[in-house]
């Protein structure tokens, strides 16, 4: 049988290696990966000119802000920011104004991304109170739930037994748990002194958000994850401690996996004093140790990178009060580009990034036709120069947040061409999607 297009004289990564091959879509999915010269016939044929062909990327970790916060970002602005950062899906936090907590929210999210996204979008659910709508949102096709330990609402992220409801929960309906885990009274209580102490300096919310605060929540999770067994995720790790004791709870066979962001893995808690507000981030950037174990985990024991991409309006984050500034900054049109130069640097292999932002993305949050270029996925790819040079400008984003703190950075390697359900959707760095092309994925 015939194909529909085929990407050819192009480089695929087999084990260790970059080997000469091509990839063939029909109907939306992949139906060939291999030698060129026993591929199948196609009624188009794209050359793509020596790059790599690697599986559509997915970025577990985003905030697209649609509906109440369109302001920052919306689904489509969010998802084209996402093609021109190479990923083909996109993973929506549940923060957003109404927050995804039932099954009307979910449903008024998902119209709004159905009718703008450009690429596909799953949704992560959270939950509330009673805990009654839960079961419904896993029926609906929830990713994952998130829980931020350092918020009351809409669910006490800081109540043991609360946690270990939800928990025991999500096991019955099959759905991973995603924590962002920091203490909420150690923060509460050290917001309270640096408040006191009158200081202006963006820097507080770093000494509000002390490594402790992380690992002591890490640890809390893990240990009512004992109980429940639930499949629980952390996000955006940022401590050696917090990693060491993942990487404990692995070893006695836990269900838990973790993630990382490259401004973690790259950046360090200096950009503060040289950029202000536009750097603060939560969990903030910390000191050189801490990036390093990061650094060391990414060989083994992290499961992905995601962004975090976390867009507000420029004047959120600038404001002369610091208790003021929005934490976060958008992410998905450097992740790849600064990933891309880690590699270059041998900071870890082209074969983990792959498993870093795609196999295990698409493993943890069970999108099983995901995540590898293999005969019956979805054809969506991912197609980067490795050579290609760019300094990072945020004022060419995508995204509605147009700042960074990796602007300046010189890259190595970025995206080149994007194919989603088998049709080129960004072609260097111009995006052919119309609103609502892209899909609603769900996990069932
Ligand atoms: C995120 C946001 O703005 O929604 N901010 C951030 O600094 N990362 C929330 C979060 O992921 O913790
Ligand atoms: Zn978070
Ligand atoms: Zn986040
Ligand atoms: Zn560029």
């Amino acid at each position: 049988m015939s194909a529909d297009i085929l990407l050819a004289n192009g480089k695929l990564p087999i084990g260790r290696e970059l080997v000469e091959g091509c990839v063939a879509f029909r109907s939306g999915r992949i139906c060939y990966v291999g030698k060129e010269v026993s591929s199948p016939r196609a009624r188009e044929r794209i050359d793509i000119d020596g790059n790599v062909i690697l599986p559509g990327l997915i970025d577990a970790h985003v905030h697209l802000r649609d509906l109440g916060q369109a302001s920052k970002e919306d689904f489509l602005t969010g998802t084209r920011s996402a093609l021109s950062g190479g990923f083909t899906t996109v993973l929506d936090m549940p923060n957003s104004i109404p927050p995804t907590d039932s099954p009307e929210n979910l449903a008024q999210k998902m119209e709004a991304a159905r009718s703008k996204a450009v690429v596909n979008v799953g949704l992560y659910g959270a939950f509330e109170p009673s805990l009654e709508n839960a079961r419904d949102l896993a029926r609906l096709g929830v990713v994952g739930f998130k829980v931020f330990t350092t918020r009351r609402q809409p669910m006490d992220g800081d109540d043991d037994s609360v946690i270990e409801k939800a928990l025991l929960c999500a096991r019955q309906a099959g759905v991973p748990v995603a924590f962002h885990a920091e203490d909420l009274k150690t923060i509460e209580g050290l917001e309270l002194m640096y408040k006191a102490s009158g200081s202006s300096s963006p820097m507080v919310f770093a000494d509000a958000h002390p490594p402790e605060a992380e690992s002591i929540a890490v640890a809390r999770i893990v240990a009512i994850c004992e109980k429940t067994k639930a499949n629980i995720h952390f996000c955006h790790l940022s401590t050696k401690e917090s990693l060491r004791i993942v990487i404990a709870a692995k070893t006695r066979g836990l269900p838990v996996t973790c993630e990382v962001t490259p401004h973690h893995l790259l950046l360090s808690e200096r950009e503060v004093s040289s950029q202000g507000g536009i750097a603060v981030v939560d969990p903030p950037l910390r000191r050189g140790c801490h990036q390093h174990a990061l650094v060391d985990g990414l060989k083994h024991d992290v499961d992905l990178i995601a962004s975090d991409h976390a867009p507000h309006t420029l004047q959120e984050k600038v404001s002369e009060n610091p208790w003021n500034i929005s934490p976060g900054f958008p992410g998905l049109e450097t992740t790849l580009p600064v990933m891309l130069t880690a590699v270059n640097h041998g900071m870890l292999t082209m074969t983990r990034l792959i498993e870093l932002l795609a196999a295990k993305p698409a493993k943890v949050f069970g999108l099983s036709s995901k995540g590898s270029l293999s005969v019956g996925h979805d054809a969506d790819v991912t197609v980067v120069d490795l050579e290609r040079r760019h300094v990072i400008d945020p004022s060419e984003f995508e995204s509605k947040a147009k700042y960074s703190p990796f602007k300046g950075f010189n890259a190595i390697g970025e995206a080149v061409k994007v194919f989603v359900a088998g049709r080129i959707v960004m072609d260097n760095g111009d995006i052919m999607a119309e609103p609502g092309s892209g899909s609603i994925v769900l996990r069932l």
